[in-house]
């Protein structure tokens, strides 16, 4: 077997892990799930998301990544069993669902990266969203013709992702050292406008007065454990694959308390900025601050190019500065979410990287297609609902059983402690074995009745049909990839 890359150093492992966290996740859901869930009464369940699965999680994978040297699926199958290799191709599933639809929000970010020169926008950026720039349908029934310009900014984003990739891992190390930091600076700017915003108080009296009986709605539960994951990036083989790239001796534990801890930190702090100005609107426009936008995906598009508005010199230059910030944010992002995914079949069949890559580049552009027409937006949103809330929950209860159970977690505890400076106790065989799993395990399935029942949002009744369907097919594709014969058996 060829020698697997490695990282230039511990630093550019740590970057790279931060920055396939920070991304579009930071800045453009986070704030968005949350306002949609009622403001602070999402931060607790966020939070206990946070340090229930988060971290206990984000050790895991580190661990099953480095200890098993291979892409997700080799790495269920060398170190848990054959059985569960399933799961491993699974996690693969979610996280190309996901870089299906995740380039289409940085062509909208290239898109008004654009129109920022002249502030396009004006003053009712949700107008200017939804029915000049998006123009959307009807419904996700109608899908009513491609919008050119952001099928421009996708292809172009496409080529972006395969010009960082096929240089390979070490080159990505040095890539995100820009793109982590640079994008905090203009965050700050961003939030010390907003925050000085008239009306700011409001918003973040919505954002940050926490919400006791929102605890007991199974969905806002779900919707926090969804956004953990994906803002972490974890239940996708991304961080298996990373850490399959460390070298024997590293430390584990540590990495992963920066990594979660440094990315939730970014979302917390760009929420801020979403809703004070938030807080703005709602006194301008003279209503509550729940009332005040459409709550949706849509949401960072019309916050923060009021505030860019806003600013009280050289906005034009700050907005483009912006959204070229979302594109660098993102674009680390987008190719990590590529890579374990090349990864994993290259792990399995030892298909030439030169090959996979190009291949998997365009079908991902194909794909998107769908979502630069007039109705894509709603089928972004519905994509996105159903892999992040359920699949990726799914894939974290499975790991959790997987390696509690049937590995057994004290064992990969031992395994860790063995080589982290920070040693882990008890309290994450815990969460591994019962506390995640409880909770995902109960929100699910009631979250699922409740949709079979009612559908998604008010979309119609057979859209959540086609999510449902979508996520039965990547678990029988999954199976059917880990029962298929790779090269090394
Ligand atoms: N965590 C990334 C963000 O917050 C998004 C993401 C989802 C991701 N899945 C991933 C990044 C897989 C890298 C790999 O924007």
């Amino acid at each position: 077997m060829e020698e697997r890359e490695r990282w230039g150093s511990r630093a550019g492992f740590i970057m790279a892990s931060i920055g396939a966290a920070i991304g579009l996740g930071n800045v453009w859901r986070f704030p968005y799930i949350c306002y949609a869930n009622g403001g602070g009464a999402f931060l607790i369940p966020y939070f206990v998301a946070l340090i229930t699965a988060g971290i206990p999680l984000m050790i895991l994978e580190f661990a099953l990544g480095r200890k098993a040297q291979a892409g997700a699926p080799s790495a269920f199958a060398r170190i848990v069993g054959k059985k569960t290799e399933w799961i491993g191709w699974l996690s693969l599933f979610a996280v190309m669902l996901i870089f299906l639809y995740y380039p289409t929000i940085m062509a909208w970010s290239v898109n008004y990266a654009v129109h920022s020169a002249t502030l396009r926008w004006g003053t009712d950026t949700q107008n200017f969203f939804y029915n000049h720039f998006l123009q959307t349908s009807g419904g996700p029934g109608i899908l009513g013709g491609i919008r050119w310009p952001i099928l421009a900014g996708l292809a172009v984003v496409w080529i972006a992702i395969y010009l960082c990739l096929f240089k390979g891992i070490k080159a990505v190390g040095k890539v995100v050292m820009w793109t982590v930091t640079i994008p905090w600076a203009i965050l700050v700017i961003m939030v010390v406008r907003g925050l000085t915003l008239p009306g700011a108080v409001d918003g973040l009296k919505f954002y940050l007065t926490p919400d006791f009986t929102a605890l007991l709605k199974p969905n806002v539960w779900l919707a926090a454990y969804g956004q953990v994951f994906f803002t972490l990036s974890l239940a996708m083989g991304t961080l298996i694959v990373y850490s399959s790239y460390l070298p024997k001796k590293s430390d584990i534990s540590n990495n992963a308390y920066i990594a979660s801890l440094a990315n939730c930190g970014t979302s917390f702090f760009a929420g801020f900025a979403v809703f004070s100005t938030l807080g703005y609107l709602a006194q301008s426009m003279g209503v509550g601050v729940p009332e005040v936008a459409k709550s949706g995906l849509g949401l960072a598009f019309v916050t923060y190019p009021t505030v860019i508005r806003l600013l009280p010199f050289c906005a034009p230059f700050f907005g483009i500065l912006f959204f070229i910030m979302l594109l660098t944010l993102g674009i680390d992002s987008a190719f990590s979410q590529v890579e374990p995914f090349v990864a994993g079949f290259t792990d399995k069949w030892h298909f030439s990287k030169k090959w996979a890559l190009p291949l998997i580049c365009f079908f991902g552009f194909l794909v998107g297609v769908l979502f630069t027409t007039r109705g894509g937006f709603y089928w972004l949103d519905i994509v996105d609902y159903f892999t992040c809330t359920f699949g990726l929950c799914l894939v974290g209860f499975l790991e959790c059983v997987a390696i509690g159970y049937i590995y057994k977690a004290r064992k990969m505890r031992e395994y860790v402690n063995e080589v982290s400076e920070f040693k882990i106790g008890k309290w994450w065989d815990v969460m591994i074995m019962i506390v995640t799993p409880a909770i995902l395990g109960i929100s699910f399935v009631w979250e699922l009745i409740k949709l079979v029942q009612n559908g998604y949002g008010s979309y119609p009744r057979w859209t959540s049909f086609v999510g449902i369907g979508i996520l039965v097919l990547i678990i029988i594709l999954s199976f059917v990839l880990a029962k298929t014969k790779g090269r090394e058996e």
